[in-house]
């Protein structure tokens, strides 16, 4: 299949000389039965790439299992993988296959492998020499022949420098490397992109299709897009909504891209602190680091409506929230600006999973008081009751597999994880 038909087929635009170069090592390689190595930032299309040499490949009539090691709790991750035996691990409760045992005959996509605990690492290694792997609890050696197709987003040469990562392990996987460079770096790909977006949510919509200004082109392109296409996708989708006319201009654009105001000057948020001698690793750092903030700043102000709907039910309008929201500066800095940045992005990352699992602020604890109150429980499932139905039912409809039933319930992979895992524990504290 040339070039172009491959595009066309898996929707892979651009004519970047580094896409096309990615799209004929798509080819090449996926003829072979060679494990390949995606590296690129988020965004910039490596579960596409995966998926299009999956089904150029051989195996195309079998299935591509796809894994994301970085939502997979550490300690389940090897059972996850290779599958488990009865009594293996704290609440295992039956046999269960891996997904490399899916896999078989098919391939499998380990998206985030950098993510991967160095144990599971080990077996995935004798995997790869020799396809053996046996199911954790278990004694017997199993076989299995799945094509390896990992990706990550971080640079795994260096993980390898830290000991983060088995060095014997990158040299097998990398034997085939396909490097997506972000969007930035192709710039003549954003404008194609982002017109094909537009006109298919436009048919989608069914209203007409949108043209750009000038001005508009000039700023899609200059902007850096630190999430990439998956950026530029939302983006799109957020600007067609606001458009009445048929033109979009940068008016429409600007409240949708980070760190542009609507002004088009750098927005209040966070003020760029432009460094003499900054690189350009630094600024994306920034960027990352300024949409966390923002993201932080969006829960607490939801948290805080919540709060006060259920203290004050239709209480809150629209203003007094926006009133009573923490002026965004005061948040940002304070005392940070020589942390290191990285061990800012972890703790947010941290703070906001723990605020999505500990309703201490909010209705749960207040519920649980008045249900102590009153002595008694009402007729009403409790939330938590009713979401472990809802969990398990999904896990039921779509055969365990933990992907699909994260998409389907709403929820992340990681939070889906973690709730099974409160489950199974609670199910090992009630015997
Ligand atoms: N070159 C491209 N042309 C069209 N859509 C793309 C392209 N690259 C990525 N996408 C789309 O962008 C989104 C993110 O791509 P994905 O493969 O999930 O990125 P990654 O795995 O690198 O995070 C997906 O919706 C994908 O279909
Ligand atoms: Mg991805």
């Amino acid at each position: 299949m040339d070039r172009e038909s491959v595009q066309e087929r898996f929707g892979i635009i651009g004519t970047s000389s580094a896409i096309k170069h990615v799209i004929d090592q798509v080819r090449l390689v996926a003829r072979t039965e060679a494990s390949v190595l995606i590296q690129g930032e988020s965004g910039v299309g490596k579960e596409l790439v995966a998926q299009a040499i999956h089904e150029l490949g051989n195996r195309r009539h079998k299935p591509l299992t796809i894994v994301n090691c970085g939502a997979i709790p550490e300690g389940l991750i090897e059972s996850e993988l290779f599958g488990t035996e009865k009594g293996a691990y704290t609440g295992a409760v039956e046999k269960r296959a891996g997904y490399f045992e899916a896999a078989d005959q098919g391939s499998i996509f380990l998206d985030e492998i950098g993510e991967m605990p160095t144990n599971a690492q080990v077996r995935l290694l004798r995997v790869l020499e020799s396809g053996e792997y046996s199911r954790v609890g278990a004694t017997t050696i199993r076989q299995t022949d799945a094509r390896i197709i990992a990706a990550t987003n971080k640079d795994l040469g260096r993980e390898v420098e830290k000991g983060r990562f088995r060095e014997d392990l990158y040299y097998r996987l990398s034997t085939v490397v396909i490097s997506i460079p972000p969007l930035r770096k192709r710039k003549e790909d954003i404008l194609p992109i982002f017109e094909s977006f537009v006109h298919s949510i436009a048919q989608k919509y069914n209203t007409s299709s949108k043209r750009l200004t000038d001005n508009a082109r000039k700023l899609l392109t200059e902007y850096r897009w630190p999430g990439n296409v998956r950026e530029l996708r939302n983006v799109a989708e957020r600007t067609i909504v606001m458009v009445i006319g048929n033109t979009i201009d940068v008016e429409h654009l600007r409240p949708h891209l980070r760190g542009v105001s609507a002004e088009g000057s750098s927005s209040g948020l966070v003020r760029m602190t432009e460094q003499p001698g900054s690189t350009e690793s630094d600024r994306e750092r920034e960027l990352l680091y300024r949409a966390l903030v923002e993201l932080r700043v969006e829960i607490q102000e939801l948290k805080q409506l919540v709060k006060q709907m259920a203290q004050s039910p239709g209480s809150v309008s629209y203003d007094t929230r926006l009133l009573e929201a923490p002026p965004r500066e005061m948040i940002v800095y304070e005392g940070r600006q020589n942390e290191s940045v990285d061990d800012f992005i972890e703790d947010a990352s941290y703070e906001l999973e723990q605020d999505e699992e500990t309703p201490d602020s909010g209705i749960a604890r207040e519920e649980n008081d008045a249900i102590k109150q009153n002595g008694s429980q009402s007729e009403l499932p409790t939330l938590e009751y009713a979401e472990r139905e809802l969990i398990a039912e999904a896990l039921k409809k779509f055969k365990g597999n933990r992907r699909q039933s994260a998409k389907a319930l709403g929820i992340s992979e990681r939070t889906l994880y973690r709730k099974i895992k409160e489950m199974e524990d609670d199910a090992t504290a009630a015997e």
